[in-house]
């Protein structure tokens, strides 16, 4: 008789996935493993983990796309964000300030990553021109290492229902550089969370 592995029964909840990124964290481990295993565990929600609760999949009335608060850790080492998409609804050409790991819940998102022309030498202006275009289906998950690396990307719905992703971020997830292609030009932003407005 051969013994099987035991599996857990339990659903793999947000909840838990927010508890074993705090795990992770406690390991201190060198920043890339610890974004590697984020990953794995984002992977584990998207593929299979319980439905996110209504309350977090709520989408805003007019704004560009819907940002709800999962969970800030209290030691301020990563925020857990989920954001609700409707048809043809994108974010600005934008960096973060840290490290982030995106998994697409459901729907189908599709990326746009640029690369800068310009020798970053003067402050305020970036050359941008696209570098890949892809569609990430349900399931996928993408790790972006923190700066000096530069990620300057776009995210958007590709599909034409509601896409819903689930973003990790290495910092409080309320600010972004947002580029202007046209005028050549970037500034920090201001974001909100939709479920904590009135
Ligand atoms: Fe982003």
């Amino acid at each position: 008789m051969t013994t099987q592995p035991a599996v857990s029964a339990q659903p793999y909840t947000v909840q838990r996935y927010v508890a074993d990124v705090a795990a992770i964290m406690d390991r201190n481990l060198p920043l890339e493993e610890a974004v590697k295993e984020i990953a794995n565990a984002k992977r584990r929600f998207v593929n299979g983990g319980a439905p996110l609760p209504p309350e977090l999949l709520k989408q805003h009335p007019i704004a560009p796309y819907t940002r709800n608060l999962v969970h800030r850790d209290p030691k301020d080492r990563f925020t857990v964000i989920a954001l609700v998409w409707g048809a043809f609804q994108d974010t600005a050409v934008h960096d973060h300030f840290n490290w982030c790991v995106v998994g697409v819940v459901s729907g189908c998102a599709h990326v746009v990553n640029y690369e800068r022309l310009d020798d970053g030498s003067t402050p305020g202006k970036a050359d941008l021109r696209v570098s890949s275009s892809t569609l990430q289906p349900a399931g996928a998950v993408a790790a972006l290492l923190p700066p000096p690396r530069t990620n300057i990307h776009k995210m958007c719905n590709g599909g034409r229902g509601v896409m819903v992703s689930l973003h990790t971020y290495g910092d409080p997830g309320d600010k972004a550089t947002a580029y202007n292609i046209k005028e050549g030009s970037y500034a920090s932003i201001d974001l909100r969370f939709h479920n904590l407005e009135p």
